[in-house]
């Protein structure tokens, strides 16, 4: 598998992409993204990298922040199962080139199978973990750094102080701070377990050095692979250096099974909220407002408690985006109001002031300026012209069974509550349906059209029925 993908178009100046990422550009840089490892502890048949992380396989976050750092090439290592997953992988925004590593015999294997792509590459090579998403481009750069300006280091390494040391691979450091090497926890004894030191994964190595050293890796070891993390014992050998620098543990934390993705999935949360409030939104309850990676959000935007934001979304300034709210895939336009307890579904778009309220579901739907659709009702595959009023409980009964068909409904038209609009059928300008119709063919513009049962009213038929019938006995 191989494959380029152009950068994302960030177009919209009037709206704040979520994501954060200001990492200055490091020159002559090579990053690798691994992502050939088995993730046998997710237990899942999907790929444990392209599990979701705010709504964007947690691949594509490695493969953005490493973006970031504007390197030369990035090289992707990927299972065979990964072949084809890479078109999902467009909004990460980064041009990326790939390799299978056919069978994951491990990370030193992994990094040794770019050697068709980056042996004679003179620059830094950075090696990140496809399961460790979290790390923001400022620390990978800070890692490239260590290296450079600790003299004639070969490697630095990335370490971090968990609070809980779990299964991550100990570092051990020489009396002068630099490391003498990585003591992997299944080889690891009772003492070296207590070293609270661990490694992150991240790795930034001299291009001319790395694939002699990677050469001389083997895998005679508790789990018979071939770990990158022999690397700096093998550099002390050679009377070599490898720097140590420091991360917080939230950044580096590895998703290895399905709490821990729950646990990054929080962090990432906290920091997309935090970035949309930085931006000027109001969120009344942050911790219930759930955002994805993509989404944007203008100024003085007041989002409720329990807010759910899918893929797709931007919002305006101004719009006020109710409790228990869900959107996806939608445009809520300038001060529009949504919610509380409306869908937004994917294809939709919600014009300035609109307003879409409760237990409401838009699907398709261009709901123009000013109209509204307050209560209780189903509008799909439709548009909605401008300052048109939708009554309680209005069906747009879009499918048959076989196909979709779409509603049109003109600027200023009345849909009175509880109508059926039996698509494909539209309803002119400034036209009024009666409440209570159904209705199956065209309405014209201004026409009044009602189509239900005619109403009738026989004079005094309730007292006759009265007279007829003996009054039941009373309840004792
Ligand atoms: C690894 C480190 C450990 C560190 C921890 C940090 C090694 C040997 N150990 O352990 O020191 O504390 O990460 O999270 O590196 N992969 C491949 N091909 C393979 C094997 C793995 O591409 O053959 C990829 C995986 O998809 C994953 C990454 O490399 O993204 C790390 O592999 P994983 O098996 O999760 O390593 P850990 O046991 O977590
Ligand atoms: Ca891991």
């Amino acid at each position: 598998m191989s494959q380029r993908v152009s950068p994302s178009t960030r177009a919209d100046p009037a709206c704040k992409e979520g994501a954060a990422s200001g990492a200055a550009p490091v020159r002559a840089l090579a990053c690798v993204v691994l992502a050939a490892g088995k993730g046998t502890r997710m237990r899942s048949a999907l790929p444990k990298v392209l599990h979701p992380l705010a709504g964007r396989p947690m691949l594509a976050h490695v493969l953005a922040n490493a973006g970031a750092l504007a390197p030369e090439r990035v090289v992707l290592v990927a299972a065979p199962e990964l072949e084809g997953a890479a078109e999902g992988l467009e909004d990460a925004g980064v041009a990326f080139e790939s390799v299978v590593q056919a069978k994951p015999l491990g990370t030193a294997h992994a990094v040794a199978e770019t050697r068709p792509l980056l042996e004679g590459f003179e620059g830094d090579v950075l090696v990140l973990y496809a399961d460790t998403p979290l790390v923001r481009g400022e620390t990978m750069a800070r890692l490239v750094q260590a290296r450079r300006e600790t003299g004639g280091a070969a490697a630095a390494v990335l370490g971090f102080r968990p609070e809980d040391p779990a299964a991550y691979g100990r570092l051990l450091l020489g009396p002068d701070g630099t490391l003498e090497r990585i003591v992997e926890h299944a080889e690891a004894d009772e003492a070296t377990r207590k070293v609270t030191l661990c490694n992150a994964g991240m790795m930034a190595v001299d291009g001319r050095r790395l694939f002699p050293l990677l050469d001389a890796i083997g895998n005679d070891n508790a789990k018979g692979e071939y770990y990158l993390t022999d690397l700096p014992a093998l550099v002390a050998a050679q009377g070599g250096v490898t720097a140590v620098t420091e991360a917080p543990a939230d950044e580096v934390m590895g998703i290895n099974d399905r709490a821990e993705l729950a646990r990054a999935e929080r962090i990432v949360q906290e920091r997309l909220r935090h970035a949309a409030m930085t931006g000027g939104a109001t969120l009344t309850d942050p911790a219930t407002v759930w955002l994805s990676m993509d989404t944007r959000i203008g100024r003085d935007v007041t989002i409720g408690p329990n807010v759910a934001i899918g893929p797709g979304v931007t919002i305006e300034d101004g719009v006020e985006i109710r409790p228990f709210s869900h959107l996806e895939g939608v445009r809520v336009r300038k001060r529009a109001v949504i919610g509380p307890h409306a869908r937004l579904r994917p294809g939709s778009d919600v014009g300035e002031g609109a307003r879409v309220g409760n237990f409401v579901e838009i699907k398709s739907a261009t709901v123009e300026r000013g109209a509204k659709i307050n209560h209780l009702s189903y509008v799909g595959d439709a548009g909605v012209g401008a300052g048109a009023n939708i009554g309680a409980g209005t069906i747009t009964c879009n499918y048959d069974g076989y196909a979709k068909s779409r509603t049109e409904i003109g600027e200023g038209a009345f849909i009175g509550s509880n109508t059926a609009l039996v698509a494909p059928v539209s309803v002119g300008p400034g036209a009024v349906v009666g409440a209570g119709s159904v209705i199956t063919e065209d309405v014209e513009a201004d026409a009044i059209a009602v189509a239900r049962g005619e109403q009738r009213a026989r004079k005094g038929a309730a007292a006759r029925r009265r007279a007829r019938r003996k009054p039941a006995p009373a309840d004792d």
